[in-house]
């Protein structure tokens, strides 16, 4: 109020120290009341009552070796307070003068007090000419140390900055004030919305009201987020559909024995299927019973083989078939998948039942030679992201649940090349340029391979994804060709995304210790 009094009556503020403290006859000079003062300017400019420019006070403090100077002279005015005047008594030798004021001050002291005027050589001794000095180093020092400035104003003040005795310091601001463009001696805070009594009242006409900052920016929003395993995902399903591949249904978490071990020609004494690597329902004991005809055509291979195999020649159990449990891999879904494409084969399929097998666009070309009659086989390429759940110990690597990256090819004639070069292209796509081979065994794949990438953090190799040609013992008996070969592949999606987001532990990236806003700003992933 005082201010907007103050611009009324005189037009403007030139100096906001002058303003009388309301009740005193004290002025605002101390920087407390200046502060206050800018308080209250801000809240009067956000409502452009008012403009105003701020001044610095830029004030002097002494530096240690100031303060010592304040206290006991100068140099040179200690050097010059030591020596005998002229004619009377003996010189003081340089060597006397030091072990009287100290090596610093006899040092500096000397010289400045020639160049003063106010000692001269006596033999090989030191004389004072003048009987009496001005120290003005000392009087200055004092005076800022007093007042934060000196009379005599900038010279000197830059000069005994440059000679590091002094130092600047900010020591407040004040402000030039004039009106703004809403002035008004009134502070009553303007109106932020139009009522309906307003507008019944009339007041409307003559209500001030608060003018709209466009410029303001919004509350950000509690929206979702997604979280980082989702945004890699992402990129990958992007690469995905951009090969051509089509998204298989894994919405099943819970599986059946027979998906997800006996289709894949998995041993029934398998030490995967033990309990300590494998969740098993309770409640419903017992699976729907899977198609009969497949069903005999699986157990017979692993009975007594067939299709050019041995089989595993260990009786059959229809009960471990039957168990119901959480999948440990998504190949149960690629195996319930290729089972589905298979149909045409077996001559099975009904119109309007067809999947989107992803087959048709930029397919792998055809071998020569491989053509026959139509056998209905149609070539497929299909892949699912999902979850998958192994009863693990849990560390900072291990979840007991993690998502598998699973993808399978189907065509006439596929062979390990395939495979490789498959693999390349994809993972030079994720932006791994150097990946290797290395065999390894999976009872559903001959050959099987271990996929490696070199990591440059850790600079070593490490195994990134686990793929395989499918074995005749799994594919035959859901009435595939013989010569249609089938390669699948599968990684984890946990892996590629802590080290895209620098995460060492799962557990700051899954799990009930994740922190929200580290969700909320993880950054996109471009691979
Ligand atoms: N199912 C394998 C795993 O869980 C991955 C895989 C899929 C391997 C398909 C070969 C073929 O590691």
């Amino acid at each position: 109020q005082l201010i907007l009094n103050t611009l009324n009556d005189a037009g403007s503020i030139p100096d906001t120290r002058t303003l009388t403290i309301p009740g005193t006859s004290q002025q605002a000079a101390s920087s407390d009341a200046q502060i206050t003062i800018l308080g209250a300017l801000n809240s009067l400019d956000s409502r452009q009552m008012i403009q105003y420019q701020s001044h610095e006070i830029l004030s002097h403090v002494l530096t240690p070796e100031g303060a010592q100077i304040a206290l006991q002279g100068s140099h040179e005015a200690r050097v010059w307070a030591v020596l005998p005047a002229k004619g009377d008594g003996e010189p003081v030798t340089p060597a006397q003068l030091k072990s009287l004021v100290g090596d610093e001050t006899a040092k500096v002291g000397q010289g400045r007090a020639f160049k003063n005027g106010w000692i001269a050589k006596e033999g090989a001794g030191l004389v004072k000419i003048k009987p009496a000095i001005d120290d003005v180093t000392q009087t200055e020092l004092r005076q800022v140390d007093s007042t934060g400035t000196v009379p005599a104003g900038e010279k000197s003040l830059a000069d005994l900055r440059k000679r590091k005795l002094i130092v600047q310091n900010r020591k407040g601001q004040w402000f030039t004030v004039s009106k703004g463009p809403n002035f008004s001696t009134s502070t009553a805070k303007p109106q932020t919305d139009l009522t309906v009594d307003m507008l019944t009242s009339g007041e409307w006409k003559s209500a001030n009201f608060k003018k709209y900052n466009f410029e303001a920016e919004g509350i950000p929003t509690n929206g979702g987020a997604l979280h980082p395993l989702l945004k890699v995902r992402e990129e990958m399903r992007n690469i995905f559909l951009e090969m051509g591949f089509a998204e298989m249904p894994t919405s099943s978490y819970v599986e059946s024995g027979f998906w997800c071990f006996d289709a894949l020609f998995v041993p029934q004494q398998h030490p995967a299927r033990e309990m300590q690597d494998t969740f098993y329902l309770s409640d419903p004991v017992k699976s729907l019973p899977p198609p009969k005809a497949y069903y005999e055509r699986v157990s017979k291979v692993h009975e007594h083989g067939g299709y050019g195999s041995t089989g595993y020649r260990a009786p059959w159990s229809d009960a471990e078939s039957h168990k119901l449990l959480l999948r440990t891999h998504t190949t149960a879904s690629s195996a319930n998948m290729l089972y589905k494409l298979a149909a045409r084969c077996r001559g099975e399929v009904t119109e309007g039942e067809e999947y989107d097998f992803g087959g048709t666009s930029g397919r792998v070309e055809r071998k020569e030679g491989l053509e026959g009659a139509d056998d209905g086989f149609r070539p497929a390429k299909l892949f699912s992201i999902d979850r998958v759940f192994r009863n693990e110990t849990m560390d900072a690597t291990h979840l007991a649940e993690f998502h598998q990256v699973e993808g399978v090819v189907a065509d006439r004639g596929l062979t390990l090349a395939d495979l490789i070069g498959f693999m390349r292209v994809f993972f030079n796509k994720m932006g791994i340029k150097n990946v290797r081979f290395k065999p390894a065994y999976n009872p559903y794949t001959e050959p099987s391979l271990e996929i490696f990438a070199f990591h440059p953090q850790l600079n070593r190799w490490v195994e990134v994804g686990n793929s395989g040609m499918f074995r005749p013992e799994m594919l035959a008996p859901m009435g595939f060709p013989k010569d249609v070969h089938v390669h699948g592949w599968g990684i984890s999606l946990e892996r590629p995304t802590m080290i895209r987001y620098g995460i060492n532990n799962i557990r700051t990236l899954v799990g009930h210790k994740v922190p929200i806003e580290s969700v909320e700003k993880a950054p996109a992933v471009r691979f």
